[in-house]
């Protein structure tokens, strides 16, 4: 079965060739139809903007249709049914399911009890790979992957998006600089297995002394949802914030991402920057999970 649950499902080639496929479908202005007659189910357990609407537009762009339960409140699960239970009944119903989920590893479970294939949405603190497809999408428009200088900024401890991120890169030769407050430090496996990868990690205390020397800088929110109280959230927010004035030294080619929503990690103001490229990423959204759907579903 074609799923993909984790962005370590997929060797570089199927990275690069998702890629060159959102590139080509983009190019065509989104002229495909080629997933006409199917349908897709969204199952969301987590609030989303993005990713929720960007699949939903793709699937519809790529002529099919798309079904969906957007809270356990709206569904039986509020009555008990499990989550293998609904995966097992869904799959009966489309031809693929893209699921979100707030417990880490319930994409991997879901894929166990579906007859059709699974795209991991985020699952918890663990992986989402859509998100980390686009990102990549997004620093290829402007540069070549391989070889270049990335900021992973934020919480890097609970940020999904930044734990895919930095697998990808490791499959392109980056160097990574990782900039977390204190407590929100990448986790130690996945700084073990970009280090057993070869992977050059530099782990810093704050931006400004190493953003002059950067190709890419990705910002994430703190991930307050997942923290065990209030009070350790107010210990590390707004502990860190991109401003014009800090990005006056960098180097010209140099991009800023962010997965959205962003709260206060970045200031409206660098919008109108030309180094700005969150919001470019987020419509690369539709590209790429256009390609991705083919990718499972065709
Ligand atoms: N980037 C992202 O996953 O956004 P949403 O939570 O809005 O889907």
């Amino acid at each position: 079965m074609n799923h993909i649950i984790s962005i370590h499902d997929l060797e570089r080639s199927e990275i690069d060739s998702i890629l060159d496929e959102a590139a080509i479908i983009q190019a065509l202005q989104y002229n495909d139809t080629a997933l006409k007659g199917k349908i897709l189910a969204l199952l969301f357990f987590e609030p989303s903007t993005r990713t929720r609407m960007s699949f939903d537009a793709a699937m519809a762009r790529l002529g099919g249709t798309s079904i969906g339960i957007d809270s356990v409140e709206a569904s039986s699960m509020a009555k008990g049914e499990t989550l293998a239970d609904t995966v097992r009944v869904v799959s009966g119903y489309a031809d693929a399911i893209v699921l979100r989920h707030p417990k880490e590893g319930a994409a991997r479970l879901a894929s166990e009890f579906s007859t059709v294939p699974v795209i991991n949405a985020g699952d918890g603190a663990g992986q989402h790979p859509s998100q980390t497809l686009l990102d990549l999408y997004t620093i290829r428009q402007s540069m070549p992957l391989d070889d270049i200088q990335v900021g992973l900024l934020g919480d890097l401890r609970y940020g999904r998006t930044a734990h895919s991120l930095a697998h990808a890169l490791s499959l392109y030769g980056v160097t990574i600089h990782t900039i977390s407050p204190k407590g929100l430090e990448l986790p130690s496996a996945i700084l073990e297995e970009l280090t057993r990868a070869g992977t050059q990690v530099v782990e810093h205390d704050d931006v400004s002394g190493i953003i002059s020397s950067l190709d890419v800088l990705y910002v994430t929110r703190i991930q307050r949802e997942r923290f065990p109280d209030s009070a350790s959230y107010f210990q590390v927010a707004s502990s860190y914030r991109i401003t014009p004035e800090l990005l006056s030294g960098v180097k010209q080619r140099l991009i800023v991402l962010h997965p959205l929503p962003r709260l206060d990690e970045i200031d409206p103001r660098v919008d109108l920057l030309p180094h700005a490229r969150y919001f470019e990423q987020s419509r690369n959204g539709i590209p790429v999970r256009m390609a991705m759907l083919q990718k499972v579903m065709i």
